[in-house]
């Protein structure tokens, strides 16, 4: 597996390779088993898999967030090896980012909703890194999880409004045994807190078994259930549209809608989703 620090060095070895198609996984490492499905996926469609990683500053609304997030390069590229990714990117942030990016995207609905209400500005910066990655890597294919409905959302909008030549395949949530969606942030919590959060999901399946209650009476349910809890504290609960991402006050049998929450364990912030009429 080859490593590249810079664009140059890495579209040098992708022109030498000439692969028929390229599958693209972009992390910001702290890998786990949920990222390596996502190269896995890349490698049974594609000749060539890149991976990425980097900690993309421009999505971060709060420098503290930033400041915590986890970082293990050495122990991610033993995994991307292992996982017999081709090639992987780590750039520098003046790599990536020469001059500054002053871009403002609008997505509509998706740009002012859930994800994007409480941290503003983050799917700008997500938009901001995927279109750069895109114009350097010009993947067939990239791969998102699916626990990122929103940002998975943003950037199959983003595809769409700058018609990117790149398919955008979504990969479902990988679940620790008892329910928590992996996510690099579960590092940071305490082994009691891990436990505990194993409740977002169990509330989040007790909800989608009460559908054909009112939204109001699930949003309470999902409410009181956490507010068990004395360390969690859910910054929404909602359940939107599969399609629009536009929360709902009732639901239409005919449509699809899914429930979305991010809920802070502690100092660790988590969101999760599951689908309610599928
Ligand atoms: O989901 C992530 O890890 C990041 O938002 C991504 C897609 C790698 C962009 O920095």
């Amino acid at each position: 597996m080859l490593v590249c620090h810079t664009i140059k060095a890495l579209k040098k070895y992708l022109s030498k390779k000439g692969a028929k198609s390229v599958g693209f996984v972009p992390t910001m490492g702290a890998l786990h088993d949920a990222h390596i499905s996502l190269i896995n996926a890349s490698k049974k469609e594609n000749d060539l898999t890149v991976g990425s990683i980097f900690v993309n500053p421009q999505q971060f609304n709060n420098q503290s967030d930033l400041d915590k997030y986890p970082r293990s390069v050495v122990a991610d590229l033993d995994k991307l090896e292992l996982a017999q990714c081709d090639v992987v990117f780590v750039p520098s942030v003046e790599e990536m980012y020469p001059q500054k990016v002053e871009k403002e995207f609008d997505f509509g609905t998706l740009s002012v909703v859930m994800e994007a209400a409480h941290r503003p500005g983050h799917f700008n910066g997500v938009a901001i890194v995927i279109e750069r990655f895109f114009e350097i890597i010009n993947p067939t294919r990239a791969y998102f999880g699916e626990k990122d409905f929103q940002q998975l959302a943003v950037i199959k909008a983003l595809v769409k409004q700058l018609e990117l030549p790149v398919e955008i395949v979504s990969c479902p949530i990988l679940r620790e045994s008892n329910g928590l969606a992996m996510s690099s942030r579960n590092e940071r919590l305490s082994e009691v807190e891990k436990k505990q959060a194993g409740a977002i999901n169990r509330t989040l399946q007790q909800v989608a078994a009460q559908k054909n209650k009112s939204v109001e009476a699930l949003k309470k349910y999902f409410l009181d259930e956490m507010s068990q809890y004395e360390n969690f504290k859910v910054e929404y609960f909602e359940i939107a549209d599969a399609e629009t991402l536009k929360p709902a006050d009732s639901l239409d049998e005919t449509k699809k809608y899914i429930a979305f929450t991010a809920v802070n364990v502690g100092e660790v912030r988590l969101i999760d989703n599951m689908p309610i009429i599928d």
